[in-house]
């Protein structure tokens, strides 16, 4: 194969393995796996407790909506850690393009 054409096939190839998903989507979707799965099911499930409306309220101010619901719980605790704020856009990416509402069904 002629170097032109290997760079050809590559791109081809690197488009055809694009998804729609975009990295954060992503990123809160092994963040889900990790962080609530245990407590609230797989993604599926989990994403479809809100619709994408409540999901924005609930990660609304810092995430405080989310925060409360766990005051409490033995989650607690990682929700009041500073790491959850890096992590919170991410799982809201998530949640928000499978809510109950979105018509999106993750595979997890
Ligand atoms: C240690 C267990 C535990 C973990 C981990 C956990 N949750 Fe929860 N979650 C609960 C409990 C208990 C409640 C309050 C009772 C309920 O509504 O189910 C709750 C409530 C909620 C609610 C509100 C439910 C409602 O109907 O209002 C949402 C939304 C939610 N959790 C999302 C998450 C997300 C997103 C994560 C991961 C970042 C997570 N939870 C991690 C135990 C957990």
């Amino acid at each position: 194969m002629k170097p032109f054409t290997a760079m050809v096939a590559l791109s081809i190839g690197a488009a055809l393995s694009l998804t729609p998903l975009s990295a954060d989507v992503l990123k809160g979707q092994k963040l889900y796996l990790k962080s609530c799965k245990k407590c609230h099911g797989n993604g599926t499930k989990g994403a479809a407790m809100k619709t994408q409306d409540e999901w924005e309220t609930l990660f609304e101010g810092s995430a405080s909506g989310l925060i409360e619901a766990h005051k409490g719980d033995s989650s607690e605790p990682f929700f009041k850690n500073k790491q959850f704020q890096e992590i919170a856009p991410h799982l809201r990416d998530f949640l928000y393009e499978y809510a109950a509402d979105s018509g999106n069904v993750p595979s997890c």
